[in-house]
């Protein structure tokens, strides 16, 4: 084991975090979502120039708050994608200069790796397990037969679904990111307007999300049209339903085809309440452990980094100085690292 340091910077959030011996020393996140809450989404430009005028602060306090000296770290970990390019770019120049200037290993982490290991701060792993990746850039069922061992068997062919609730809270008038007032109104309506369920009839553990999107849209025209009041708080119920209910019917089929141990939920979407608990239910019908992550780490955090981080070092899975950023970077190639 070691001391690592770990940015992470993919999205909206500059995030360090600081491991040793797999205890969190610090865990610092600063959020952009204020500043993008204006646009109703992420401007990458924007992004990127708060990252860089953000994260010098970061580190200052992630170091401070972890009590340890940039010197002693062993390896400098950072998300080297996916996620927006100019962003990720910030987070690799700050731990190549690191790791440059103290000589010391740079260790790049994918993103969604990150998610699915967030869950070990709570729990060992139990394989054969599926992990469910739901978030503002991802939709993804994976496979895991053994410790980063990664197999999609599912994933959306089209917007992530946390990029299809942000863009219904949009056209609701409610504020981003839009998965947090969705979860909180759908728990006071009713299941009340007929949405079509994505790729009904199909035999498959892929998701769709941008028809359920569209029609959501164009019904609160129709109704805006005709001078009828859209009921929001029935509309995210009837929403949440469809779109959880998608993953749900792939995850209770998944556990049953491919004979998995336990579920386990990361990325932003998995802070949902209904998700959580629908999830919950139907796999303690059948026989099935769950494990989501705390609230603290369903959001992107570097800690979740560290976590990862820590197996790489193990592994000695350590990345040339010249390194890129990879925005698409495919998880069953988190170890490989050609620019
Ligand atoms: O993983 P994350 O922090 O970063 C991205 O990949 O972008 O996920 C952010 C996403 C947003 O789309 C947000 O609307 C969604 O997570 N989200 C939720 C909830 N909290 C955050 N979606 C549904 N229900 C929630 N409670």
């Amino acid at each position: 084991m070691a001391l690592i340091l770990a940015i992470e910077s993919s999205c909206d959030e500059t995030a360090i975090a600081v491991i040793k011996d797999g205890a969190l020393l610090s865990n610092i996140v600063s959020s952009q979502v204020d500043v993008h809450a204006k646009y109703g989404g992420v401007m990458p430009e924007i992004a990127s120039r708060l990252h860089v005028e953000n994260i010098g602060f970061v580190l200052k306090e992630a170091i401070e708050r972890a009590n340890i000296k940039l010197e002693d770290v062993d390896a400098f970990a950072v998300t080297r994608g996916p996620g927006l390019i100019g962003a990720l770019h910030v987070g690799l120049q700050a731990a190549k200069t690191l790791a440059m200037l103290y000589k010391k290993p740079l260790i790049p982490v994918h993103h969604l790796v990150g998610h699915i290991y967030a869950n070990e701060y709570i729990q060992k792993f139990h394989f054969p397990l599926l992990a469910v990746v739901v978030s503002g850039g991802n939709t993804e069922l994976i496979l895991m037969k053994d410790h980063m061992s990664f197999d999609i068997i599912g994933e959306t062919r089209d917007d992530a679904i946390g990029e299809c609730y942000d863009k219904v809270a949009r056209v609701l008038g409610l504020p981003y990111p839009g998965g947090i007032p969705i979860d909180r109104l759908a728990k006071e309506g009713k299941h009340t307007y007929d949405l079509p369920t994505p790729l009904k009839g199909e035999h498959t553990y892929d998701l769709s999300f941008s028809g359920l999107k569209t029609n959501v849209i164009n019904l609160v025209h129709k109704l805006e049209q005709r001078g009828e009041k859209v009921n929001v708080p029935d509309m995210c119920k009837s929403f949440q339903d469809v779109a959880v209910g998608t993953i749900i019917d792939r995850v209770k089929r998944a556990a049953q085809e491919y004979q998995i141990n336990e579920v386990i939920l990361g990325g932003g979407v998995s802070a949902n309440s209904y998700l959580r608990s629908e999830m919950t239910r139907e796999m303690e019908k059948l026989g099935i452990g769950i494990h989501i992550p705390p609230m603290w780490c369903c959001t992107d955090n570097a800690a979740m980094i560290a976590k990862v981080a820590e197996r790489l070092y193990d592994m000695r899975l350590f990345a040339p100085l010249d390194l890129g950023v990879d925005p698409n970077w495919k998880i069953q190639d988190y170890n490989k690292f050609t620019n």
